[in-house]
This record gives structure tokens, sequence and C-alpha cells, in this order.
């Protein structure tokens, strides 16, 4: 079913102790909200973020994983890992990775088949470039990557599955897609979902936007039919900009 979601990626910041500090009062600002809050700090974060938030309603994500479900893999997580510290969601294809880790949309589609057979929901970022927008390419360029990583994949695996339109030039860089821009994509992803495999998928789908989502936009860009939330990145890391962002809700 389709919810409101907002998401915190905190990317590689904060340590044990920012963590700490930052979670402690996300907790006590987000007793009663009107979406569903996530916050993904890093890694080795992941297990005392999952103790300190325990008797909240803010849910712990992690913002990347492995394919494999163990072995040779210096430096990397599986699924079963995150599963065992309590995490039930992670981000996958996030630009980030695309973009400096080289993941391709068949390896992507690689970490989708393994966070769904350990029954992790996942958050499922895609975007297009400054380039591609320029050129109106924007379409094409995220309908291949939704089509290349997801397609392969039943309609009942889109119950475990939210999607993330994140236009890369507009990540980090303080310059927001327009909510008519936001909307535009978001109308154009679920009509995608239709034609592939039906109305009840594209319906139900949350859709989040991100890059430059803040307390002052927040509301604007939530109040489109189509989207249904945001994936914050630089907003998340204070808590009272993060709380704001929720509470355009
Ligand atoms: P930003 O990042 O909010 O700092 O633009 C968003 C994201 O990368 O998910």
């Amino acid at each position: 079913m389709r919810k409101n979601i907002v998401a915190g990626n905190w990317k590689m910041n904060n340590d044990l102790s920012q963590t700490e500090t930052l979670l402690t009062a996300i907790k006590q600002q987000t007793q009663t909200t009107n979406a569903e809050v996530m916050v993904a700090p890093t890694f080795v974060n992941l297990y005392p973020a999952v103790n300190t938030l325990k008797e909240s309603n803010v849910e712990v994500i992690a913002q990347n994983m492995h394919f494999a479900a163990n072995g040779a893999y210096t430096g990397e997580i599986s699924a079963t890992m995150l599963k065992s510290v309590g995490i039930e969601t992670v981000i996958l294809g996030h630009s980030e990775r695309r973009a400096y880790f080289n993941e391709t949309d068949e390896l992507l589609a690689k970490k989708v088949d393994a966070a769904l057979e350990n029954g992790i929901r996942i958050i499922f970022c895609f975007g297009e470039e400054l380039a591609d927008r320029k050129a109106n390419n924007q379409e094409t360029i995220v309908k291949s990557q939704i089509a290349n990583a997801l397609f392969h994949l039943e309609a009942s695996a889109f119950n475990n599955i939210i999607l993330a339109y994140e236009p890369v030039w507009a990540i980090g860089t303080g310059e927001t897609a327009s909510p008519e821009q936001a909307q535009d994509m978001h109308q154009f992803i679920r009509q995608t979902l239709e034609d592939k495999y039906n109305s009840e998928v594209a319906n139900n789908v949350s859709i989040l936007y991100g890059g430059s989502v803040k307390p002052a936009n927040a509301k604007e860009i939530f109040s489109k039919p189509d989207v249904d939330g945001g994936l914050i990145g630089g907003a998340s890391l204070k808590a009272d900009d993060f709380f704001a962002i929720v509470n355009a809700f």
C-alpha cells in the first residue's frame, strides 16, 4: 500500500557519538508523525542505532549491501548480516554508488534479488544526470534504470519496493527539481509500471523524491499527487531540519 515516507540518508557522516546524539534528538521529535520515518547511518553504527531507536517509530535502514550471502568479498556486508542486527530495509542504486563504485544496472539487479530473497525491503534509487536532462533524455534514462534492475521481477515483488527518483544534478547541489518536474517524472514512473505490470502496482508503490529537499521546499514537493515523500541527504543530518521535513506531511 502506498505510504508517506521520509528517509534520511546520512551517507559517510556521523561517528558513533554523533550518531547517538542525532538519534536521541530524532527519537524525541518524531513521536507522532504522518509519515513513516527512516534513517540510514553508516554500517558500523547500524546495530547501536537499532538499539537506540528500539521503542520509537523510526526505522533504521542500511545504505547498501552485497548480493552474495557470504564468502570472499573483503569489506562487504550481506543481507543476512543486516537482518541479524535488525535491519529490514536497504537503499540500493544510489547515484553515488553508481558513480563512485561503478554499480551497474546488472549488479543492482543481483542486489535487488538478494534483498528480496532475504525479506529485506528496498528503496531503489535512480535518476538522470544534468546532460541527460539538458538533452531531454530524462525519461529514457529513468525508464531504462528501472527496467534493467527491476523488470525481471513479478508484480508481487513491488510490495517490498519503494522507488526514489533522485536527479543527479539535484543531489547535494542545493538545486532542487521543481515540484512540477518531480511530479512529471513520478507520473511517468507510475505510467511505466502500469504499462509493464498493472495499475495496482503503479498506484500502490511509494515514490520518493530526493535531491536538496529542505524544510523550505518539502511541503510543496510532497503536496504533488505522485510524490509520496523524500530521501533526504544533507538536511537529514540536523534533527530540526529533518523533523521539519517529516512534518511537511
Ligand atoms: P541531498 O541528498 O538531500 O543532500 O541532496 C539526497 C540523497 O543523496 O539521497
